[in-house]
């Protein structure tokens, strides 16, 4: 039994962690919905970790490549290379400043990054791993250019919204291939783009399929346990296999693009390495330059089964982290796979969803600037709310209620009332413990939060742990509470001492457990208890003053807030209606009439279209509208709508739509027919 003790004993001693977080695009600052995603929650679980002596290495960088940036800097007017120097200062600043440890942050654009990317790709070329294939892709003939994905926009073919992107449609989350646009336009010069043939290198991941899904669904790699499937995340695990079952197809791991890693092969030119094939490698040549600053094996940390790999993502980056990027760890050999990947569902803001290009959102560095001193009541918040297993919410006034209702009336307040009445009473020594109350179940109660708290970190159960961490401060406000050491003070000296005693230890245990959440409070703590780190509070140590802890937040400054959200959306809204100017003649191109809904019916399959028959006087016509979600099918036949008839015909759902029903959309997203004021007879003609 003593050697089996030994055995694990040591293969625990031999364990290394190697943590990752999602490289953020460095095309826009951050915000709180990329910080409860990615960030948070690992700076808390690698903090824990290196609490506990661990030997653990946490990577990031800047992912400065794909259309994310050519986008930007078309947007902005200046170079990619100004925009990824602009945001990747911005970004690596707010990181610092908000206290996310990492070990160390890279960058994509770096030589070392460009060195590792292209040996990958060339270990995994010179052993068969990709296929090399020639396929038809959109071109734009005014700029001589293919189009990425994300320079093709089109009508959604799943839900008609009609600027959904060439690889997926924001509106319903569909992921699709720029073939499936229904009308697409280039982004570059706003034309129809044209097919022409081009070859790539594609990685084939039908051929893993097998291996692949036997390793997500029981956690076997090689005849071997590598994980347990029944310690990740239900979601994480149902849209891997959701891809798995609907069969992998083959992905294009090279794209026709002058800005990236370039293909490291003759007769390649004008081609680069597709994003999300150097982007994760980006976690690579992260831990590749730290080893390199710090005397330490990179290899270590990604070839040895002694260690776990964890990536901390977004549930949009699920599919890269836990398909794409093993297929190709394991086809290039040698690598370790991800042991776990806890991966955040989304948070929005205030009723709607966080949104860069639309300037909606709550920005870390401009709240640093608003709020400089409030960095761990920020910290606290989010990690309260973290979209863990479902979306969650951010709103002004529930982060105010947080930080008043919780830091400011429990935890701040619990160790001011044990500081202020050491001083009060006893010069600011702490009083000798006199034994006169018996402590025993309320320390076993506050170990037993700390033990939860930190099973909890390891189960990435963030939010859980840091109400458990909390209860510790719970615990010591009740205590005071119930023993009132005010009173006890004024006919037993003996017991008032023992008190405040207590309450000391306890606000040492809960520094200790915030230490994760809170660093920036656990230390001001240890401050005014004037304690090392692991320091014991001996009777007749001296504590430094109280100092204020948190601050309570005031309406006006969440009106504030509220206020600059609301300017940004009605800004954006503003900008949203001012179209180009067209002229009179392209307006009485268009055939408007009045018509009436005969009859409608659901479309299978399609939840949020409805086939419509609609009367415009001299004909019916079968009409496809996206408005099933607003109105149900027995309500509509007989109302009165405005159409536009002449409307290329399009097939929707493998029904023909033969014209377009005007509706009225708010910012909500709330849909109304509009209708003539009064009474007109079906076909009047609208102009
Ligand atoms: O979704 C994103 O923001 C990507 N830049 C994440 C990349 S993660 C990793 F693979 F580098
Ligand atoms: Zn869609």
């Amino acid at each position: 039994m003593r050697e089996v003790k030994s055995l694990v004993e040591q293969l625990e001693a031999n364990k290394r962690y190697l943590i990752t977080s999602a490289l953020p695009y460095a095309n826009g600052p951050l915000h709180l919905g990329h910080i409860c995603g990615a960030y948070l929650p690992a700076d808390i679980y690698v903090r824990h970790l290196r609490k506990q002596g661990k030997d653990v290495v946490w990577v990031c960088g800047s992912d400065e490549h794909g259309a994310a940036i050519t986008l930007r800097a078309k947007k902005e007017g200046i170079s990619p290379r100004d925009i990824i120097d602009k945001y990747h200062g911005i970004i690596a600043s707010a990181f610092e400043q908000f206290g996310i440890s990492f070990d160390i942050y890279h960058r994509t654009s770096s030589d070392l990054h460009h060195e590792t990317a292209q040996s990958f790709f060339s270990v995994l070329h010179d052993s068969d791993g990709f296929v090399r294939k020639e396929s038809e892709q959109y071109y734009d003939e005014e700029h001589e250019q293919f189009l990425a994905d994300r320079y093709i926009t089109g009508t959604c073919p799943k839900c008609s919204h009609p600027s959904a992107y060439g690889d997926q449609c924001e509106n319903c989350g569909s992921s699709l291939s720029p073939f499936d646009l229904i009308n697409p336009i280039s982004t570059l010069s706003g034309n129809t783009p044209v097919k022409k043939s081009t070859e790539h290198w594609y990685l084939p991941m039908d051929q893993h399929e097998e291996w692949l899904s036997k390793w997500l669904n029981t956690g076997e790699l090689d005849g071997k346990n590598q994980h347990d499937p029944n310690e990740w995340k239900k979601h994480v695990l149902g849209q891997c296999r959701s891809w798995v079952d609907a069969g992998l197809q083959p992905r294009a791991m090279t794209r026709d693009l002058d800005w990236g890693v370039k293909v490291p092969l003759e007769n390649a030119e004008g081609k680069v390495l597709y994003v999300w094939l150097d982007a994760p490698i980006g976690y690579i040549s992260a831990t590749k330059q730290w080893a390199k600053d710090n005397g330490k094996n990179w290899e270590d940390y990604w070839k040895s089964e002694d260690t776990e790999l964890i990536h901390f993502i977004g549930k949009d980056n699920i599919v890269f982290h836990c398909i794409i990027f093993p297929i190709l760890l394991k086809a290039h050999g040698d690598f370790i796979l991800p042991k776990n990947v806890p991966a955040n569902e989304f948070l929005n803001l205030e009723g709607f969803k966080f949104s860069t290009s639309r300037n909606y959102a709550v920005w870390l560095h401009e709240y640093l600037e608003d709020f400089p001193e409030k960095i761990d009541e920020l910290r606290y918040v989010l990690a309260s709310i973290l979209p863990e297993s479902k979306d969650a919410e951010f709103t002004w006034r529930d982060y105010q209620a947080r930080v008043n209702n919780e830091l400011v009336a429990i935890l701040g307040n619990f160790i001011n009332r044990a500081v202020v009445l050491t001083h009060k009473y006893f010069n600011g020594l702490v009083p000798e413990r006199n034994n006169e109350i018996h402590s025993e179940t309320l320390f076993q109660e506050i170990e037993q939060s700390i033990d939860k708290s930190s099973a909890c970190v390891e189960a990435f159960k963030f939010r859980e742990a840091l109400s458990e961490a909390m209860n510790i401060a719970r615990i010591g406000n009740k205590f005071l509470a119930d023993e009132e050491p005010w009173k006890v003070i004024k006919e037993d000296e003996a017991k008032a001492k023992d008190i405040i005693h207590i309450s000391l230890q306890i606000a040492i245990k809960c520094a200790d457990a915030l230490t994760s959440f809170l660093p920036g409070t656990s230390k001001k703590i240890h401050g005014i208890l004037n304690l090392e780190n692991g320091q014991e509070l001996l009777a007749g140590h001296a504590l430094n003053k109280a100092e204020i802890l948190f601050k309570k937040i005031e309406d006006e400054e969440m009106e504030a807030q509220i206020a600059k959200l609301k300017a940004n959306k009605m800004e954006e809204e503003a900008e949203v209606s001012t179209k180009d100017n067209i002229s009179f003649e392209d307006f009485s191109n268009m055939d408007i009439r009045v018509g009436e809904i005969v009859q409608a019916e659901k479309i299978e399959k399609a939840d949020k279209l409805l086939k419509l028959s609609v009367d415009l006087g001299h004909e019916k016509r079968t009409i496809v509208s996206g408005i099933a979600a607003h109105y149900k099918v027995e309500d509509l036949a007989g109302k009165k709508v405005v159409v536009l008839a002449n409307l290329a015909p399009k097939k929707l759902r493998g029904v023909e739509s033969q014209g377009m029903i005007l509706m009225a959309e708010d910012t909500e997203g709330n849909l109304a027919f509009v209708s003539p004021e009064k009474e007109m007879k079906t076909g009047s003609e609208v102009r």
